[in-house]
């Protein structure tokens, strides 16, 4: 009697157990989830996602977005009286009702800026002009969007890849090096609340690191606000750990928080180091079909230790924001020419892919 009492008491343990293990096994990991109390996920996404899918997706596992485009002075600020903010307003719309923070991005840039700005009819802007249209954009920008961003990218990609300090943009060559700080007070007295960051690529590699943190000191010897820095993240997979630790810990060490912001690993090789999407280069299109499994498992395994990284240094990093959603939406299918890429955590059926196991099981 005793026995049987035990056998089916060992049984409904056994039982019980068993679906308790079902349970957790069943329960899918959320990046957002993963991280809390490390740092943000983000994630860089159109103005519109393409369907409910993606909206899901966004939402399981990211906190933060960041717009792709639409917030660049081209979308926004096509001609010098006109100003269209209908398409960032709807993902600011969107961002808003799924209790997404959003980080702005971007107010001076050398891209995706159309020409007036820098044109007095058929001449170049006099830096009179050009200071005065700057300030007008980035005032009247940050006040539209100001208690409805958490963040604002306030300059883009300012540093130069050669021998100079500063690219030599239309920016720099009209208004000289402290168009940098004009464009961070500007940003700060239109929108006091917003934190306001500094953004760039490559800056995990030494010689650019230098020019960031020059950058980082002429800013703060004139009290400017700034908050942090991003660490664009557009790498391969032969990427250096040991030149973005050194980075992270250098940024830090100045005061500011550390994110990556445009992380995305291209499996193709490159034999070019700038991500400068106004350059004319060439990639080859090697997987058009599918990627071939040992390509993607090394991926995960630099993915992984990437986010090793990140966890080691939760107290610098603020933020880790992925350069799109998916495989399919990525601008890596188009830069540098098209071709298909695979440089993220979702396949273009939004499966994850080995990369995200890796990088939510804290594995190698
Ligand atoms: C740069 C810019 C982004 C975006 C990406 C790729 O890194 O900062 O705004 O254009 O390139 O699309």
């Amino acid at each position: 009697m005793m026995n049987r009492r035990f056998l089916i008491f060992i049984t409904l343990a056994f039982v019980g157990a068993l679906q308790i293990i079902s349970l957790f096994a069943d329960k899918e990991l959320h990046l957002k989830e993963v991280y809390a109390g490390m740092f943000d996920m983000g994630a860089a996404i159109p103005a519109q996602l393409a369907n409910s899918k993606e909206a899901k997706l966004l939402t399981d596992h990211f906190s933060v977005v960041t717009p792709e485009n639409c917030m660049k002075p081209e979308p926004l600020h096509p001609s010098e009286k006109e100003y269209r903010f209908a398409s960032a307003d709807k993902f600011i719309d969107f961002a808003q009702k799924n209790n997404l923070k959003v980080n702005a991005h971007t107010l001076v840039w050398h891209i995706q800026t159309p020409e007036w700005f820098f044109k007095d009819g058929e001449q170049t802007a006099s830096r009179e002009l050009l200071l005065s249209r700057m300030k007008e954009h980035i005032s009247h920008v940050c006040s539209h969007f100001a208690g409805k961003v958490a963040t604002w990218d306030v300059v883009n990609e300012a540093l130069d890849d050669k021998g100079e300090f500063l690219r030599k943009s239309k920016w720099k060559t009209i208004l000289g090096e402290d168009y940098i700080y004009e464009a961070f007070l500007a940003a700060e007295k239109a929108d006091p609340h917003a934190e306001l960051y500094y953004n760039d690529y490559n800056i995990d590699l030494p010689e650019k690191r230098e020019k960031a943190i020059k950058l980082i000191r002429l800013l703060k010897s004139k009290n400017v606000k700034l908050n942090g820095i991003g660490i664009q993240g557009h790498w391969t997979l032969d990427v250096s750990l040991k030149n973005i630790e050194d980075s992270i810990v250098a940024f830090h060490n100045e005061g500011l928080k550390v994110m990556i912001t445009e992380l995305d690993l291209d499996v193709v090789p490159r034999s070019f180091v700038t991500t400068d999407v106004g350059t004319k280069l060439t990639a080859p299109d090697l997987y058009p079909k599918e990627c071939p499994p040992e390509i993607l498992e090394k991926q995960a395994q630099v993915y992984s230790q990437l986010f090793a990284l990140f966890r080691k240094h939760r107290d610098k990093i603020s933020r880790v924001t992925f350069w799109g959603l998916h495989d399919g939406n990525s601008w890596l299918n188009k830069w540098p020419n098209p071709r298909t890429s695979h440089p993220l955590l979702w396949d273009r059926e939004l499966n994850p892919k080995s990369a995200f196991f890796k990088v939510v099981g804290f594995t190698n």
